[in-house]
């Protein structure tokens, strides 16, 4: 690969996925798309740069999908997972009992694991039981969303992070394959969408679980992503972010929760109409156990 094509990949990547390359990465560009090139029959990424030049489809969702990493697992991290069961959850029924509705957000869901340990965790919380809980699952990559729909999973895949007591209780096997049951799939609807276009349209969410995507974002699209996430959360509602990201030094649209590692709430000094509730996790948590 030339300087030029890789420079091109750099910015065509930037622009339609947000992901940012570093000036080093030539080897991953290239383990990557050396193989869609040939699927493709062009002989290598020179040809491919053209190809992309005349922005011909799908090649061009293919390279972007392509590059994207779609590393994910059930419960990955615990952590978040045990907020949600101790504090988001419980803070929620209270503050949410007239209108006994939620809607979470899981964006950038990959194949699936993350939303469904959501739904698991809402199945599982019996204060729920008759609520109308929608779980709305979002995707770049049209073809993650398809495995996550389908809910079939491999024996590795349900050996990472789910308990076994859940995978009996909660997945039929089909041969070597292991899929969730419908009423689990039922919760969780499908759309395929790019972070760095407008997300106002899927309304206003009570939580949003945004995992493990804005590492690959640079400080700017961090910034943007943020300022629009936030006007779509509940005022009393939480983003929780992956272990390795944070909103701290980025961006004053949200607060961390203190005591909760990893969840943030809009910054009611900024929001409109300053002065919007925010649930104390630890009281309500403590009142409904
Ligand atoms: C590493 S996975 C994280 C999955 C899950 N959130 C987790 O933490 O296990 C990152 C996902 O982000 C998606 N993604 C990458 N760029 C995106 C964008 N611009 N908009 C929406 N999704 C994107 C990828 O397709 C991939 O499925």
């Amino acid at each position: 690969m030339t300087p030029l094509d890789y420079e091109f990949l750099r910015r065509f990547l930037k622009e339609r996925s947000g992901l940012d390359l570093s000036s080093d990465k030539q080897y991953l560009v290239e383990s990557r798309l050396i193989p869609l090139a040939r699927k493709a029959g062009l002989p290598g990424i020179g040809e491919l740069v053209q190809k992309l030049k005349s922005g011909v489809e799908p090649l061009t969702s293919e390279v972007v999908e392509a590059m994207t990493t779609n590393e994910t697992f059930f419960f990955r991290d615990k952590i978040p997972f045990d907020h949600l069961k101790e504090a988001i959850l419980p803070a929620l029924v209270q503050a949410r009992a007239s209108r006994r509705a939620l809607r979470i957000w899981c964006a950038a869901s990959s194949t699936g694991q993350e939303p469904y340990s959501i739904a698991m965790c809402v199945k599982e919380f019996a204060a729920l039981a008759g609520w109308r809980v929608e779980i709305v699952a979002t995707d770049l990559s049209q073809e993650v969303l398809e495995k996550s729909k389908a809910g079939i999973y491999s024996q590795f895949e349900v050996q990472r992070g789910l308990p076994i007591q859940m995978l009996v209780k909660y997945f039929k096997q089909i041969g070597k394959l292991w899929q969730l049951n419908a009423d689990i799939r039922s919760m969780v609807q499908h759309r395929q969408l790019n972070l760095l276009q407008d997300f106002s349209h899927l309304g206003t969410f009570d939580v949003i679980f945004c995992r493990n995507v804005l590492i690959y974002f640079d400080q700017n699209t961090k910034v943007a992503i943020f300022e629009r996430m936030s006007k779509m959360l509940e005022s009393d509602g939480v983003l929780a972010l992956g272990a390795a990201e944070s909103v701290v030094g980025i961006s004053d649209a949200f607060k961390p929760y203190p005591e909760r590692r990893g969840l943030y709430r809009p910054n009611a000094a900024r929001a409109q109409g300053a002065g919007a509730a925010v649930m104390p996790f630890r009281a309500v948590a403590a009142a409904t156990r």
